[in-house]
C-alpha cells in the first residue's frame, strides 16, 4: 500500500503560518511494495491544482493568497503501479506584508543610558471586552527586545525568546498566536518585554541598545466573531506600562532576577506612548523554528559544599533550571549558579564564563512556589543554590534550543564513537538557539559564521535544519558588506568584526555564506536556497579573490593579507598561541579561495549560469596551481608541514593525481609522527579523516578517529565529555583545566560544536550514508569498513523518507540491511568492491570481508 509519511508546508508538518507567497508543498511516500516509485501526484491549494510528475515538492503558483487566511493542501500521489494516497495538511497566511493595525507602544518615561547593562522588564496591559461570540482570534506580536505574554493569567504559547534574533535593521519577526479558546468575554493581555539582543547588553564587549534606545511592543488581537464581523485591538496609548512587574532584570548573559513578592496590582502603571524606532525593518511572519523548553531532566547528584548545594545533571547543555521551594518564607533569598565545570574543591567553575553572571537570584514569596525564568538560558552541567535547604527544594532543568526536527541517528560498535555521536547531538541542540551560535555559556554565544560553515554538514544530517538555516540566511544576505564580505558574527548586532580587524572578506568564517546553502541544498535538493543566495556568493568570492590578489608572478592566487586579518587555523592544538593560529592564514585562505570558487562554479552551472560557471572554475584551479607553485616542491610535499595545509588541498581536489597520493603519503608521516592526535584547527578537522581515507588510508582514519590520546576526539570523551568542547585540551586528567589565561581571552568553552564536524565523516563513512544527487534522490550507501568496528549503524529521515543502513562484520562475512525510500535509488557499494543497485525498499547484501585486527 502507498501512504504520505509527511506532507509539509514550508518544513512543517502543522502549525505553518507563512509570508511565503508561493509556499513549497514537499511530501514523502512510504510503500510495502519493493521498487515503488512515485509516478505523479497533484496538489490542490485554493482552487488551484499542481500537477507534478515524479517530483515531490512544489511552490504554490496558483492566485494570489489572502493574509490571515486558513488553506488547505489536498494531495493525491500516485506510484508507478497505479496506487494512490491521499493527504490535507492546512497552513495559514501571515499579514503577508499588510501593515499592522497597531502603533509602536513604550514607556516613555523611561531612559536607560547604563553601558554594559540591561533594561528593566517593561511590563504593558490591556484589558478589553468582547461583546459577542468569538469564532477565532489571533495575536500577531513583534517586539524590540524580547516577549513573553500572557492572557487571563495563561502563558500564550510555548515559545522563548521571541520575535527572535534577527538582523534588526532589516528582519524582524513578529510571531501569531491562536488564542480562540484562550479568549473569554472580559480579557487582559500583559505583556512582559526584557532587553534580550535588541536592547539588551550583549556581546562580550557588552554592547547594548543595538537596536532601539529601550524596549517597544507591536501587537494586535484580531478577532473574528461568530457573526463574521471582524475587529482588531492594536497596540496604543490605551494601553499601561510598568517597570515594576516581577522580573526585575532579564539578560542573556548575567541571568534573571525575579521578586515574588512583587504584585502588579500594586504597580505604578502609566500610560504607554506611541514609540518611534530608530530601525525600520521588514516586519514577516517568524519563519525559523520556535525555541521552546525540551524534555525535563532531574540532577544525577546533589552534594553539599560550603553554603551551596551543588546538583549535577550528569550532562552539560543549554537551558534553565525551574527552582520548586516549600514553605519558603517571604523575602528568602534563592541564588542559582552555573558552570560547566567543577574546582578541585566541588564548588563551581565560573572562571570560562567571563562576564557572564549566569546567575538566577529569586527572592521568595511565603509559601509553597516555583520558578523557571523564561527570558534567558544558560549554558551549563553544574547548578549551585544558595538560600535554600535541600528538603525544601526540588529542583529539575529543561534543555532551551530551537525546535529543529531530529532527523538523524548513529551508532557502532565503539561505545566512545557512540558517546561522541551524543556529544555532537548535545552540542547542537546546545547552539541551535534561534540563531547558530558558537557557545551558549560565556558572554558570546553569537552567530559566529565559522563555526556554522565547518559545522553544517553534520548539523545536516542530525537535525531538519531547513527554516533554522535559511532564517539565518536572510540576515548573512542582509549583513554582506558593500565591499561582498560577510561579519564574523551574523546577525553583527553591534560586532560583525573584532576591533582589531577592518571590514573585510573572512576565510572560512565568510565561507558560510557559500558552504552552509550548500550544506542544505545537498540535503534536500531546492534549488531555490542557491538561487535566493547566489548574489551573495558570487560577491563574496569576488571580494576574496580581491583581498587575495595583491601578489605578483606566483603569487597573484594566494591570499596573504597580514595574519591579524584572518583566524586561519582556528585554535588548531598542535601550536599553543592564537598568533600561531593565525598566522597560517596564507594556507587556509588561499585552499578557502579555492573552495569556494568552485563551489560557486558548481552552483552557477546548476542555476545555468554558464559564463559564471567558467569564470569561477578557472578562478579555483588558478588558485590551485598557485597553492602547489608556492607552499609545496611541487612533488606533493608542503614546505611548512602541518596537517591543516595538507587535509585542504587533499579534500578540495587541488593537487594533480600523482601529487596528492604523494602528499597523502606525506600527511600520513606527519600523523604517524603526532601520535594520530589532530593537529588541525576548525578549516581542517572537518576534512582530516575524508582526506585520508578517500586517499586509501581508511587505516590511518580510523586510528586518529579512534585515539584515545589528547588532543582527540576520543580524548574527550574519555574525560567525561558530554558535550564537544572548543579546545582540545580543554580538561586533564584530574578533569581541570590545564589551560587557564593563556593570551586567549580565556576562550574555553565546553559546549562548541565546530570540532564535532567530523559528524559528516560518521554518517558518511562509518555508516556509508551519503546523498549522491542533492536531496537523496540518488542515495549511495558504502560503508567503510576499519578501525576494528565489527558494527555501525545509522539513518536519515531525508525529504524523500528515511534511508538506513546497517551493517556488521563477522567470521569473514559482511552483511548490511539498507533502506531505501520512495523516490530515491541507491548504489550500494560493499566492502569486495561489488556494485548493487537499489530501488525504494529494504534489501539486504552481503560479501566475504576480513574484519581489520588493529583496533
Ligand atoms: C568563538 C569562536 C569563533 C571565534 C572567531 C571565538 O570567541 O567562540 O567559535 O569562531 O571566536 O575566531
Amino acid at each position: 500500500m502507498l501512504t504520505i509519511s509527511r506532507f509539509t508546508c514550508e518544513g512543517l508538518a502543522k502549525g505553518c503560518v507563512t509570508d511565503e507567497r508561493r509556499p513549497r508543498l514537499a511530501f514523502s511516500l512510504e510503500s510495502d511494495r519493493a521498487g515503488a516509485k512515485p509516478a505523479s501526484a497533484t496538489i490542490t491549494v485554493n482552487g488551484h491544482q499542481m500537477v507534478l510528475g515524479s517530483e515531490q515538492s512544489v511552490r504554490y503558483d496558483g492566485p494570489e493568497l489572502a493574509p490571515r487566511t486558513t488553506y488547505t493542501a489536498h494531495l493525491v500521489a500516485t506510484d508507478d503501479a497505479g496506487e494512490t494516497a491521499e493527504a490535507d495538511i492546512a497552513f495559514e497566511t501571515g499579514l503577508l506584508g499588510a501593515p499592522f493595525d497597531a502603533s509602536w507602544i513604550s514607556d516613555a518615561a523611561y531612559t536607560f543610558a547604563d553601558k554594559g547593562a540591561s533594561p528593566v522588564p517593561m511590563v504593558f496591559r490591556r484589558t478589553l471586552e468582547l461583546s459577542k461570540p468569538v469564532a477565532s482570534a489571533r495575536i500577531y506580536a513583534t517586539a524590540m527586545g524580547i516577549f513573553d505574554l500572557e492572557l487571563n493569567g495563561r502563558r500564550v504559547g510555548d515559545e522563548l525568546f521571541a520575535p527572535g534574533f534577527t538582523s534588526y535593521k532589516t528582519n524582524l519577526q513578529y510571531v501569531t498566536y491562536d488564542v480562540t479558546d484562550q479568549l473569554a468575554e472580559k480579557n487582559e493581555l500583559l505583556a512582559t518585554v526584557a532587553g534580550g539582543w535588541a536592547v539588551g547588553a550583549f556581546i562580550y564587549s557588552r554592547v547594548n541598545r543595538v537596536a532601539a534606545d529601550r524596549q517597544a511592543l507591536l501587537l494586535q488581537l484580531c478577532v473574528t466573531y461568530e457573526d463574521g464581523s471582524r475587529q482588531t485591538f492594536g497596540t496604543d496609548e490605551g494601553w499601561e506600562v510598568t517597570e515594576d512587574g516581577p522580573v526585575r532584570y532579564a539578560e542573556f548573559y548575567d541571568g534573571e532576577v525575579y521578586d515574588a513578592r512583587v504584585s502588579l496590582e500594586d504597580a505604578t502603571w502609566r500610560r504607554a506612548a506611541r514609540e518611534a524606532l530608530r530601525v525600520s525593518p521588514r516586519l514577516t511572519a517568524a519563519c525559523g523554528d520556535p525555541v521552546r523548553l525540551h524534555d525535563r531532566m532531574e540532577p544525577v547528584s546533589v552534594t553539599h559544599v560550603g553554603d551551596q548545594l551543588v546538583f549535577d545533571f550528569g550532562q552539560n547543555f543549554a537551558g534553565v533550571v525551574e527552582l520548586r521551594l516549600r514553605g519558603a518564607a517571604e523575602g528568602q533569598v534563592v541564588r542559582v549558579r552555573h558552570a560547566e565545570i567543577l574546582k578541585p574543591d566541588g564548588t563551581l567553575n565560573t572562571d570560562f564564563l567571563r562576564s557572564a553572571k549566569a546567575e538566577l537570584v529569586y527572592t521568595c514569596k511565603a509559601g509553597d512556589q516555583s520558578f523557571c525564568p523564561t527570558l534567558t538560558y544558560m549554558g551549563f552541567r553544574y547548578v549551585g543554590v544558595e538560600g535554600a535547604d535541600e528538603k525544601d527544594l526540588a529542583l529539575c532543568a529543561y534543555p532551551v534550543f530551537s525546535d529543529v526536527r531530529e532527523t538523524g541517528t548513529f551508532a557502532c560498535s565503539n561505545d566512545k564513537v557512540n558517546r561522541l555521536q551524543q556529544n555532537i547531538q548535545w552540542s547542537s541542540r546546545s547552539n541551535f538557539v534561534d540563531i547558530p551560535t558558537d557557545c551558549p555559556q560565556r558572554d558570546e554565544r553569537m552567530g559566529w559564521t565559522g563555526d556554522i560553515a565547518v559545522f553544517a554538514p553534520t548539523a545536516c544530517y542530525n537535525f531538519d535544519m531547513g527554516r533554522f538555516l535559511r532564517k539565518w540566511l536572510r540576515d548573512v544576505r542582509a549583513e554582506q558588506l558593500r565591499g561582498g564580505g560577510i561579519p564574523n558574527t551574523v546577525p553583527a548586532n553591534g560586532f560583525g568584526f573584532p576591533t582589531t580587524m577592518p571590514s573585510m572578506a573572512i576565510d572560512f568564517w565568510g565561507d558560510a555564506c557559500v558552504l552552509v546553502p550548500w550544506a542544505l541544498y545537498q540535503a534536500e535538493g531546492d534549488e531555490e536556497v542557491l538561487r535566493e543566495n547566489y548574489d551573495m556568493m558570487c560577491r563574496y568570492v569576488d571580494a576574496c579573490r580581491f583581498w587575495a590578489s595583491f601578489g605578483v608572478g606566483k603569487y597573484r592566487y594566494i591570499w596573504h593579507t597580514p595574519s591579524f586579518l584572518h583566524f586561519g587555523d582556528w585554535v588548531a592544538p598542535d601550536v599553543p598561541k592564537m598568533s600561531q593560529w593565525q598566522g597560517r592564514s596564507k594556507w587556509t585562505a588561499t585552499a578557502s579561495l579555492q573552495h569556494t570558487s568552485s563551489l560557486v562554479a558548481q552552483v552557477a552551472q546548476i542555476l545555468g549560469r554558464g559564463e559564471d560557471a567558467r569564470r569561477y572554475a578557472e578562478l579555483s584551479q588558478n588558485v590551485s596551481h598557485a597553492y602547489e607553485d608556492v607552499f609545496t616542491d611541487g612533488a606533493g610535499k608542503l614546505k611548512n608541514e602541518f596537517q591543516t595545509a595538507y587535509v585542504l588541498p587533499i579534500h578540495f581536489g587541488m593537487l594533480g593525481e600523482s601529487n596528492t597520493e604523494r602528499a597523502v603519503d606525506n600527511l600520513v608521516k606527519l600523523v604517524e609522527k603526532g601520535d594520530y592526535c589532530i593537529g588541525t584547527g576548525f578549516p581542517g578537522t572537518p576534512y582530516i579523516l575524508f582526506a585520508l581515507a578517500d586517499n586509501g588510508r581508511a587505516d590511518v582514519a580510523y586510528k586518529m578517529l579512534l585515539n584515545t590520546k589528547c588532543p582527540s576526539w576520543l580524548y574527550e570523551v574519555a574525560q567525561g565529555a558530554t558535550t564537544i568542547w572548543e579546545r582540545w585540551d580543554g580538561l586533564d586528567e584530574n578533569g581541570q583545566c590545564p589551560i587557564g589565561d593563556d593570551g586567549t581571552d580565556m576562550m574555553i568553552s565546553y559546549n562548541h560544536y565546530a570540532s564535532g564536524a567530523i559528524g559528516d565523516f560518521l554518517y558518511k563513512r562509518v555508516a556509508g550514508i551519503e546523498a549522491a544527487e542533492p536531496g537523496y534522490r540518488r542515495v549511495r550507501v558504502a560503508p567503510l569498513v576499519g578501525g576494528g568496528l565489527t558494527w555501525a549503524s545509522g539513518s536519515v529521515e531525508t525529504v524523500l523518507g528515511r534511508v538506513s543502513s546497517s551493517w556488521k562484520l563477522a567470521d569473514g562475512t559482511f552483511e548490511i540491511d539498507v533502506e531505501v525510500p520512495v523516490g530515491a535509488t541507491c548504489e550500494l557499494l560493499l566492502p569486495d568492491g561489488t556494485m548493487q543497485e537499489l530501488g525504494s525498499g529494504s534489501h539486504h547484501a552481503s560479501c566475504a570481508c576480513q574484519s581489520d585486527e588493529e583496533a
